[in-house]
């Protein structure tokens, strides 16, 4: 990128997208609302028709469309920098080749696999001096960034326990992390504590700051999604053998789901089985049926290698602890927090848009003092809080120079929420042992 001077107005970031998929159209809308800041100019995509949205939309030139990161390479850097969106399995092997190629990167959570994978990137980082920013986006969010000032001004004293829960609703539970693309381990890469939570880990280490963990246990299990939990005279398939009081009655029915109630995340199933959303309930009906659609098969038949709840207990270096909660399988997703420290406690839920600060004032008639801080205004409307939105911009922000946020998301931020998820994986492997940091 260019470098303006103080006259002349800066030019917008170039970027071309790899994989373009849910996620990097949700980032290079940011191109289309703010063509100042951002300019979509290629695309990397497996997939001719993700390749042809991209082209079509932000209007570049077909020879700036590739199959692949190789493809990319074997040209001269024509952009600044790139978002990859790849699916997890694919960060590192895709982020190595470009970073090298002199491209700095928007990468997805998670940024790793494993803690050999988080090596060889920062070992990548380090020698090429490109930057990575990951897409941490809920510290973004004004929830987050008020809840952290709260901490960093003192206005509780020194942190002695912080305690976190993500409870991920049913539907949302079922269509990603059951029946879904990130059901298996081998397919996805890692288990629902690296891809959902990583954020949930990535804010504890974050409002934590300079308190490393000392070390970490973990336990989780399936617990609700197996063939002895399917409702008595269940099928295999809602909407071919599953008896109609069954199926009425159970809460994964696909067809109650999928067509009934397209709300609640019917999406994910067309966009992840790579097709348009069907015309009629009798085109989705007839999808669903399918043998092999993933979608359409018993919640409690899928065979799912994956854990439906963890915990996670974590001492800091200074003796302070910490713990996280992960259910799938809620009536209604929910992330919780709750810090007490030496002069008092700050606690909410991210959804509501609401903390709630309480502080020791021995003076006072009740002996503390409470008081609300509300972002709903802020967050409204806003998935993630905005955070989607901010991440970008702040990535833009960053390569151009200009002021960021204060919880930028560099790789070598983002790595004490990523190391705890490993070893309490690790933990949790081994029976609960304590994994020392
Ligand atoms: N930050 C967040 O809050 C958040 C939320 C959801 C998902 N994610 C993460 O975002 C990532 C992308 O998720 P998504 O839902 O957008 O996935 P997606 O399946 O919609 O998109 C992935 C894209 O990558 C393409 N692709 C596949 N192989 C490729 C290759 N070899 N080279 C280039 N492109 C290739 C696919 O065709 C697809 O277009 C995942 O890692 C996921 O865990 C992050």
């Amino acid at each position: 990128m260019s470098i303006a001077t103080d006259s002349e107005p800066k030019q917008p970031l170039r970027v071309v997208v790899v994989g373009m998929g849910v996620r990097s159209m949700i980032y290079t809308r940011v191109a289309l609302t703010n063509p100042e800041l951002l300019e979509i100019v290629g695309v990397v995509d497996i997939d001719a028709k993700r390749r042809n949205y991209a082209r079509i939309t932000f209007g570049f030139p077909a020879e700036n469309c590739f199959s692949t990161v190789d493809e990319l390479i074997a040209v001269p850097k024509f952009a600044d920098a790139v978002i990859n969106g790849t699916m997890d399995r694919l960060h590192v092997s895709t982020s190595l080749p470009l970073l090298r190629h002199g491209y700095d990167m928007l990468l997805e959570k998670p940024f790793a696999l494993n803690e050999d994978e988080a090596q060889e990137l920062l070992a990548c980082v380090a020698e090429t001096k490109r930057t990575v920013m990951v897409c941490h986006v809920l510290r973004y969010a004004p929830f987050y960034q008020r809840f952290k000032q709260v901490i960093e001004n003192g206005e509780i004293g020194k942190v002695i326990n912080i305690r976190m829960s993500a409870q991920v609703n049913y539907f949302h539970e079922s269509v990603s992390f059951v029946r879904g693309k990130y059901a298996s381990a081998e397919i996805c890469g890692s288990g629902m504590l690296l891809t959902k939570c990583s954020h949930d880990l990535d804010l504890m280490a974050w409002l934590m700051g300079n308190n490393k963990p000392r070390r970490i246990s973990s336990v989780g299990s399936m617990f609700q999604f197996v063939p002895e939990n399917a409702p008595e005279g269940a099928g295999t398939r809602c909407l071919t053998d599953c008896p109609a009081d069954v199926e009425r009655n159970c809460p994964y029915s696909a067809r109650r789901l999928y067509i009934e109630n397209p709300q609640r995340w019917a999406d994910n199933v067309w966009h992840d089985s790579n097709i348009s959303r069907p015309e009629t309930d009798e085109d989705k009906a007839a999808i669903l049926s399918g043998e092999d659609n993933p979608y359409g098969a018993c919640a409690y038949r899928c065979k799912t290698d994956i854990v439906d709840h963890q915990s996670v207990l974590i001492e800091y270096a200074d003796g302070a602890t910490g713990t996280f909660s992960m259910t799938g399988g809620a009536s209604i997703s929910k992330r919780r927090v709750h810090v007490t420290g030496t002069r008092g406690e700050v606690y909410g839920t991210f959804e509501n848009g609401r903390f709630t600060i309480s502080s020791i004032v021995p003076g006072a008639p009740e002996g503390r003092v409470k008081h609300v801080v509300d972002v709903t205004e802020a967050q409204e409307g806003c998935h993630h809080g905005g955070g989607d939105r901010e991440v970008i911009l702040d990535f833009i922000a960053y390569l151009r120079g200009e002021p960021t946020s204060p919880g930028k998301t560099l790789l070598e931020d983002s790595v004490t929420g990523h190391r705890i998820v490993f070893l309490a994986e690790k933990s949790r492997m081994s029976n609960g042992t304590m994994q020392d940091w």
